[in-house]
């Protein structure tokens, strides 16, 4: 019997990616096998609300599976996360040829509601409640993921920040038993993983809910340090008014904690951080930060920035541009500020015009590109190791370089640094150097990566 096919598509964040890979794994364990969009008996998109226009990012993605799948309901079609939750049953009304809603808790049911859903052909199902403790995901071995593991340790978010709409749609926070999270960490590491980035909404925040078992993070970060194997350790995204002392010790206490650290600003303006309800100032992040540097002086920061949030003046703009400059952030998400159904900022006063808002986000990215080259230039000459993840997708090393290497021939392959930068570098042709640590000089700063040749003790 041919196997039946499935294909996901994904919008969103890392815990989204991480869902889908998730999914795709629940799936071929049942006997599916991945396939193109064209060919795909299930086609799941699995969606984002957090931004503008979620809803018709997913009525034009559905547009587009009718016409690759020729709509004649022979596929079953599913929306997966926050749209689907936001919008519930409600997406049935919206396109008839959607036949699964699995909202934030509900995915982690989806394989088998799917499987129901083939035997049933007239059926439809809405999986939107969320459940009372973390949603563990059972019954699939997952796909070997490389030398990188995501790990989500937490689900949801109970911070309520005025702009934000992840807590209606993930829910309040849930954290995952520790043993579980171990345990996952273990496997990946026993498949050949040797990084594990631990996920969730709030991760600083892990264990301060009810489903907490008493572990702290930082206490879980020692736990997951400490295991064999692993040689990097990172974690996203962390709340900056959740940054206890313990977390801030761990980048000098643990060797494998990568000294890098996406840490969320969104304004820079004590006013506008007030109203947007994030608990902290700039004064306290700024001490946050150089707490931090105290303790890992190469400590790579990057961030979020919210653009034109309600009543922000040119004034406060500019106190979000001297906060970059202050903290020399390497990286930064930045958006103009949209209205979010059911987050509170949606009823404050002032919005602001799209072009100043856009006008703004052209100057912050301006800075922006400027502090992050400036940081890559910083880089060349410094020694380094890479993790490689794979071929590198362009040729960036000069040829000259390649020669260096070796009299054979030479192809150019892509990790990354402790900074959780890609670097490129030439490595001996026709052998898989996936997973290896390979020590590197940093010889040229690209735009958005670097370019490294290896040192000459790692030949040997
Ligand atoms: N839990 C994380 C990530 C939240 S969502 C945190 O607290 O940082 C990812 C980013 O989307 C946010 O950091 C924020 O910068 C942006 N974002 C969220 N809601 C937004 C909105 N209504 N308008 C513009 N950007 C928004
Ligand atoms: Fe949204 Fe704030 Fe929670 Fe982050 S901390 S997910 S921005 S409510
Ligand atoms: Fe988007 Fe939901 Fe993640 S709104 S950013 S997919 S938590």
């Amino acid at each position: 019997m041919q196997p039946r096919s499935y294909h996901v598509i994904t919008f969103g964040c890392q815990m989204n990616v991480h869902d889908s890979a998730w999914l795709g794994a629940a799936l071929e364990a049942r006997g599916f096998a991945r396939a193109e969009l064209a060919d795909a008996e299930v086609v799941i998109i699995n969606t984002c609300s957090v931004r503008e226009k979620p809803e018709q990012k997913v009525m034009s993605a559905l547009g587009r599976v009718r016409q690759a799948t020729g709509g004649d309901g022979r596929v079953l079609v599913a929306v997966a996360g926050c749209v689907a939750q936001q919008l519930g049953a409600e997406l049935f009304d919206r396109s008839p040829q959607v036949r699964l809603v699995a909202g934030s808790d509900g995915i982690a049911q989806a394989p088998l509601a799917i499987e129901r859903l083939l035997a049933e052909p007239q059926a439809r199902l809405a999986l939107c409640a969320f459940t009372e403790a973390f949603p563990e995901k059972e019954g699939a071995p997952r796909r070997n993921g490389g030398p990188s593991a995501l790990v989500t340790i937490m689900q949801g978010c109970d911070n309520f920040c005025a702009y934000c709409i992840v807590p209606f749609t993930r829910g309040r926070q849930k954290s995952r038993a520790t043993p579980a999270i171990l345990e996952e960490c273990r496997e990946r590491l026993a498949e050949g993983a040797s990084e594990i980035t631990l996920l969730g909404q709030n991760v600083n925040a892990f264990g301060r809910d009810k489903t907490g078992d008493g572990t702290s993070f930082f206490r879980l970060l020692e736990q997951v340090a400490a295991l064999p194997g692993l040689r990097r350790l990172r974690y996203v995204t962390p709340h900056p008014k959740d940054m206890g002392p313990g977390d801030v010790a761990a980048f000098g206490s643990l060797p494998t904690l990568c000294p890098r650290l996406h840490l969320p600003l969104q304004a820079g303006s004590d006013a506008v951080l007030a109203r947007m309800r994030r608990r902290y100032d700039s004064a306290g992040f700024l001490r946050l930060v150089e707490d931090l540097r105290a303790v890992r002086p190469d400590l790579a920061l990057s961030t979020d920035l919210i653009v034109g949030f309600p009543g922000e003046t040119e004034q406060d703009f500019q106190a979000t541009l001297d906060m970059m400059e202050a903290c020399g952030f390497m990286s930064s998400f930045s958006f103009c500020y949209s209205d979010r159904p059911g987050a509170a900022a949606t009823r404050f006063p002032d919005k602001l015009p799209p072009e100043v808002q856009h006008e703004r986000l052209q100057r912050l990215q301006a800075l922006q590109d400027r502090l992050g080259q400036r940081w890559l230039d910083a880089r060349a000459g410094q020694e380094t190791t890479l993790l490689i993840e794979g071929r590198s997708p362009r040729k960036e090393t000069a040829a000259q370089d390649r020669a260096e290497v070796s009299a054979v021939s030479c192809e150019d392959w892509q990790g990354r640094d402790p900074y959780g930068v890609p670097v490129h570098v030439p490595l001996p042709a026709g052998v898989n150097h996936t997973g290896s640590f390979i020590p590197v000089r940093i010889v040229e700063a690209k735009r958005h990566s670097l370019v490294g040749r290896t040192l000459p003790d790692s030949r040997a």
